[in-house]
């Protein structure tokens, strides 16, 4: 395990939230993009090429990089013709329920097509994206140019789930699809969606006049998605650096992580309750709730997480994240009220499920 408690002295910074809380309906905190009427990652960061490097370069220099491309940041986002996604798509045909409203997926030369014939004439999309890694679930989407040229995006209705080992219904979709011009493929997002979505899957996101140019994107979450563009640091051998992670306030660090993880001013108020089982998905949401984060000065999501490996690779369900603090050596903090000196996770921070098959670790630690 590395050194991963340090203290953090800077002020909170704000973030720069553009915010309209009058949308953010109960019905959005369910689905994949639920905070899609937020602008919470910096898309104009994303767009920019200037000063960015060739992320293959950093493993020259650091171990970080070495089982990076194993975590679920690094493969938030593939191609839809990619073999792990065709390997799961040929499967949506043991769905009785895609069975039952007529759609297939036919792979033709590598490419998914999904195809609904159960209104008497064919129709067809092609799969051109697969949202996630796949440790939770697996969502397609297809691209599609509006009329201005702007890419649209449609959300395929059918998400491959780990937990069942197939085939549901999409979050956020209806029960029984309707009409919009794709029905059975999915709900259409507009642009301005569409982006947000990219946003969080990519690293560099180029756009011309609204067009996302897919062909130049950087998938995943990379390195310099979370250290910022690294040229000039490479082309001075490391001398030009970047104290942010080193530096900022826990709530600063935090709202890094959140502004994909989601952040508390993106859902209702009354959202955040303890009983809300759906908050679980929203971490820094629950965290920054718990006593520890807010009796302490200086627990991050880096306290537990160590962002360059995947979690099967630390220890991840293990007791030491709460013996930084709560144990013997460490007087200043309690130790369990309940006298137990094991387990911790299993009482103060259980896996919960969510409506959709996917269980997320409730990180609003607490006496339950
Ligand atoms: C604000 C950032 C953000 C937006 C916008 C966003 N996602 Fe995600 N997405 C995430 C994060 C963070 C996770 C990881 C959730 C977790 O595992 O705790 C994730 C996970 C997923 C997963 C894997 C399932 C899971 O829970 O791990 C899928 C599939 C997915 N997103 C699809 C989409 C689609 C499709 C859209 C657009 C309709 C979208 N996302 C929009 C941040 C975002
Ligand atoms: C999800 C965000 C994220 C990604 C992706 C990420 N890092 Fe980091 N990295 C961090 C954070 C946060 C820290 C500070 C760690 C801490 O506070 O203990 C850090 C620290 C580091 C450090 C300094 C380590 C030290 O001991 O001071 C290096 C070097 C580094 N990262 C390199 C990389 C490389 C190379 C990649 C890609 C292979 C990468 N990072 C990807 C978030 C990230
Ligand atoms: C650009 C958006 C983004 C940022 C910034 C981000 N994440 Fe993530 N994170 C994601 C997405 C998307 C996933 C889901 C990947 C998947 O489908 O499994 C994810 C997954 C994870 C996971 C599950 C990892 C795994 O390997 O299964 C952890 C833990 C995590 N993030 C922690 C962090 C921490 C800590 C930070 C800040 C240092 C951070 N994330 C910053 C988007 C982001
Ligand atoms: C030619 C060697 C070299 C390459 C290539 C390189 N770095 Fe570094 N990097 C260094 C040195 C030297 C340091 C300072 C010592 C240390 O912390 O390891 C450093 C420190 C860092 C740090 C911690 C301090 C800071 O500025 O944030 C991060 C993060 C980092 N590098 C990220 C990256 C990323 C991302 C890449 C690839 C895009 C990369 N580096 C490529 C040499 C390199
Ligand atoms: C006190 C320790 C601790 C802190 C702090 C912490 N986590 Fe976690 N996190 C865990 C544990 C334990 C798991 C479950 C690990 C497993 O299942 O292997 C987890 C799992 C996750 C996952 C995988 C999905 C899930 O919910 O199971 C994501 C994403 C995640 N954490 C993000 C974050 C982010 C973002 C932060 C900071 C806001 C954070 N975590 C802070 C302990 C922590
Ligand atoms: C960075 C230090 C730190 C870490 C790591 C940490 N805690 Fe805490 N925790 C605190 C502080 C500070 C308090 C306030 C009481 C105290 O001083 O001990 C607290 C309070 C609590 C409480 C009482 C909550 C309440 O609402 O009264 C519980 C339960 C708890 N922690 C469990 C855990 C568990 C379980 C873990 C590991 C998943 C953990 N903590 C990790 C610092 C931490
Ligand atoms: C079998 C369930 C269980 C396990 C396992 C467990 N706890 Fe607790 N914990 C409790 C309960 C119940 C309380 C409330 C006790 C009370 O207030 O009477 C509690 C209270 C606490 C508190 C608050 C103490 C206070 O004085 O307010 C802390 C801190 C804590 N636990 C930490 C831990 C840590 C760290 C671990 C692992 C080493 C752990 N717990 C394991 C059930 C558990």
């Amino acid at each position: 395990m590395t050194e991963r408690a340090r203290q953090r002295v800077v002020t909170p910074g704000r973030s720069f939230l553009a915010l309209n809380l009058a949308l953010v309906i109960s019905l959005t905190l369910f689905r994949w993009g639920s905070v899609s009427f937020s602008v919470a990652p910096p898309v104009d960061l994303l767009q920019a090429s200037n000063g960015r490097a060739d992320e293959r370069t950093c493993i020259n220099c650091h171990v970080q990089a070495e089982q990076f491309h194993a975590t679920g940041h690094a493969q938030a986002l593939s191609r839809a013709s990619s073999p792990d996604s065709l390997k799961l798509l040929a499967r949506l045909g043991d769905s009785d329920q895609a069975r039952d409203e007529g759609t297939i997926v036919d792979i033709r030369f590598d490419i998914p097509h999904a195809r609904n014939s159960s209104d008497g004439s064919a129709s067809e999309v092609t799969l051109d994206w697969c949202f996630g890694s796949g440790r939770h679930a697996r969502t397609w989407v297809t691209t599609l140019g509006d009329s201005q040229g702007a890419t649209d995006l449609n959300e395929f209705r059918w998400t491959w789930y780990r937990e069942v080992n197939g085939f549901d219904v999409t979050p956020g979709q209806p029960d029984k699809h309707f009409d919009t011009h794709l029905g059975p493929f999915g709900v259409l997002y507009d642009h301005p969606k569409a982006r947000r979505c990219f946003a969080c899957h990519t690293s560099h996101l180029p756009i011309d006049d609204g067009r996302l140019r897919l062909e130049d994107v950087e998938t995943g979450v990379n390195c310099q998605r979370c250290h910022g563009p690294r040229a000039d640091h490479i082309a001075s051998d490391g001398e030009i650096r970047d104290d942010f992670w080193k530096t900022a306030s826990p709530a600063e660090a935090v709202d890094r992580c959140a502004q994909c993880h989601r952040r508390p001013e993106e859902v209702e108020v009354d959202e955040i309750r303890a009983d809300n089982p759906e908050l679980a998905r929203f971490q820094p949401i629950g965290l920054v709730q718990s006593k520890c984060f807010t009796a302490s000065k200086n627990l991050t999501c880096t306290t537990c997480h160590d962002p360059h490996l995947p979690l099967e690779a630390q220890d991840s369900l293990g007791d030491w994240q709460c013996l930084q603090c709560h144990s013997t050596s460490q007087p200043e903090h309690r130790l369990c009220g309940a006298g137990q000196g094991d387990d911790c996770l299993q009482c103060h921070m259980p896996k919960v499920r969510s409506v959709d098959p996917i269980r997320f670790t409730d990180h609003w630690i607490r006496v339950r």
